[in-house]
């Protein structure tokens, strides 16, 4: 069995004007390719933490994170963010869109960045199945909250990543927005096999994931399957 995502004793540890904050205290797991996760937990309980390491944005203290056999905190920084925009895709629970450019500039940077020919017309498209069409011309500023999280997931997928990592993707949207991200995000997991662990405080979100995390106090209590939480 291929585990496409494996962390080992992850540790970490914010230093903060004399204060020290154990945000991770040792999580080790092991996901399988086309897996669909849902983390959830109490806010504070380090799932942001968790995600923004395992998707090599941020460092671990101690411990080890393999991405499709590489171990990602070996590589420079140059080698990790190359590895990241070939294989990664991240949605951050704050968006941290590009303020200067529109929807759909924000949308295909990733694509460009690969020197795909195609980055316009299937960043157009993606805006389409995010019913974004109308705003394409937008700047974060001029959309809703949930606009804004509909292009940063627009801008996570426009690679196809193999691992799509999304930190509460859905967490600002209306029901009906909801479900069509997480159609989306249940094709491309299905259609492409993409492994997609996302961070959400919404059952009926976790209900649609194969796998369901949990996390508290920066430990990862239990999972629905034993070969998965280690
Ligand atoms: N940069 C930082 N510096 C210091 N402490 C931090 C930092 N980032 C996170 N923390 C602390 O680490 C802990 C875990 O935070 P994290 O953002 O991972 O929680 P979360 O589970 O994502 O919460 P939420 O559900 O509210 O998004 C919290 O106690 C938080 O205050
Ligand atoms: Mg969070």
């Amino acid at each position: 069995m291929k585990f496409i995502v494996e962390t080992r004793n992850v540790r970490k540890v914010f230093y903060t004007e004399g204060d020290k904050v154990e945000a991770l205290k040792g999580i080790s797991v092991q996901i399988k390719q086309g897996d669909l996760v849902a983390i959830m937990g109490p806010s504070g309980s380090g799932k942001s933490t968790f995600l923004h390491i395992l998707g090599g944005i941020d460092i671990p203290t101690e411990g080890t994170v393999i991405l499709d056999n590489t171990e990602i905190f070996k590589l420079n920084e140059k080698q990790l963010a190359k590895f990241r925009n070939q294989n990664i895709g991240f949605v951050f629970q704050y968006h941290h869109l590009l303020p200067e450019f529109t929807a759909l500039e924000n949308t295909i940077f990733p694509a460009l960045l690969k020197k795909d020919k195609n980055a316009e017309k299937k960043g157009r498209e993606l805006l389409k199945q995010l019913s974004l069409e109308h705003r394409i011309n937008h700047k974060p500023s001029q959309l809703s909250g949930g606009e804004q999280q509909r292009v940063a997931i627009a801008r996570a997928i426009i690679n196809n990543p193999k691992i799509l990592i999304a930190d509460e993707p859905t967490g600002n949207l209306d029901s009906e927005n909801t479900k069509n991200v997480l159609n989306i995000l249940k094709n491309l997991n299905k259609k492409f096999n993409m492994t997609i662990i996302l961070a959400t405080h919404d059952n009926f979100v976790a209900s649609q994931c194969h796998t369901i995390l949990y996390m508290k106090d920066g430990l990862i209590q239990s999972g629905n399957s034993d070969e998965k939480v280690k």
